[in-house]
């Protein structure tokens, strides 16, 4: 039950950062009038939620970061023998770049070789891209860096338009993880239709293990995994206006090994209402007790399905790299 005086549509001709709020606010009133209600992971990542990430990585139990990062190292020349497998000039394209400390061995590996290439890192945080500009020439010296801030097939887009270089795709950190199967294939072929012939996609996945390892890496003893979903609703209580008592809701992750889907739940443990109170409106959304709110997935797979994701998207899957422990994957695909 919801009540509301809301009238986004009406909204028009309005700057940028006021444009992202709108779509925020739109997005979570959504998914709060849903049911059953959810809210989408890709919002966790505002200032404070980048460093919860930061203090999730460094946590024991969460093993995919150390992994790929492990990968990099060590199988830093392997990466760099397939991509240089075509000797032609190429655009190296991170998407969701990050800070790039786990390409940054490939990189480094690259401009030490003379391999002829351009890094173009695409992220969605200008604070990312402009931090990449000022920092990659300094660890990497003799780099070429031109990065690219905003949506991922848009920026795509736009690389193409600046060069007709091959391409080589990077897409780590299992971030295609944090889409369900179906919509992951239809990222794959998105991605697809962008590229051309001998193009290559690079893709991090996690991998199916014993099941009680995946979950305890959602579920840290120290409490971070579950401070970095609740600060989603603190987001919203900063960015709009909301009154969410945080105390009043459980962090509640699930991993189902038949499915491999990890989730993680916030459980409203007790009858409540929030009131969302912008400038342009207000929202009263209520909870039950024990009502759920579907924060995010983290999808696992197995070689097999991994396998048959790059064949679902046209794509020739040709190399698998892994950790030691096989537990994480760098798996290589080029376009047929
Ligand atoms: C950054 C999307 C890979 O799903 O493992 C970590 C985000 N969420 N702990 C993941 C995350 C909870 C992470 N990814």
């Amino acid at each position: 039950m919801t009540t509301s005086n809301f009238n986004i549509e009406k909204i028009i001709a309005i700057s940028t950062p006021e444009k992202e709020e709108v779509t925020f606010c739109k997005d979570v009133i959504e998914g709060l009038s849903s049911s059953p209600k959810f809210l989408q992971s890709k919002y966790f990542y505002d200032c404070a939620g980048d460093s919860l990430f930061q203090e999730i990585m460094d946590c024991e139990e969460y093993y995919p970061f150390n992994c790929e990062l492990e990968i990099f190292r060590e199988r830093t020349k392997d990466l760099a023998d397939i991509i240089l497998r075509q000797s032609t000039s190429f655009d190296l394209i991170e998407l969701g770049a990050g800070d790039c400390t786990k390409s940054n061995y490939l990189l480094k590996y690259l401009v030490d070789i003379n391999a002829d290439f351009t890094y173009r890192p695409i992220d969605i945080s200008a604070n990312i891209i402009d931090y990449l500009h000022l920092e990659l020439p300094v660890t990497v010296p003799g780099i070429n860096v031109e990065g690219l801030n905003g949506d991922y097939f848009e920026m795509l887009g736009k690389a193409k338009d600046l060069s007709s270089n091959r391409k080589v795709v990077l897409f780590l950190g299992s971030n295609l993880g944090n889409m369900l199967p179906a919509e992951a294939i239809a990222f794959c072929q998105e991605l697809r239709q962008n590229l051309n012939q001998g193009d290559i996609a690079i893709i991090g996945l996690d991998l199916k293990k014993h099941p009680a390892t995946i979950l305890a890496a959602y579920n840290d003893k120290a409490g971070i995994t579950s401070a970095f979903n609740l600060n989603l609703l603190q987001r919203i209580n900063r960015e709009l206006n909301a009154n969410f008592d945080t105390n009043q809701f459980e962090h509640y992750p699930v991993y189902d090994p038949e499915t491999g889907s990890c989730k993680s739940y916030l459980i409203s443990l007790e009858d409540q209402s929030v009131e969302i109170n912008t400038k342009r409106g207000f929202k009263t959304i209520h909870f039950k007790k024990n009502e759920s709110i579907f924060m995010e997935v983290s999808q696992k797979y197995t070689p097999e399905q991994i396998t048959c994701l790059a064949k679902q998207a046209s794509f020739k899957p040709i190399k698998m790299l892994y950790d030691q422990k096989k537990w994480f994957v760098d798996t290589i695909w080029q376009v047929l």
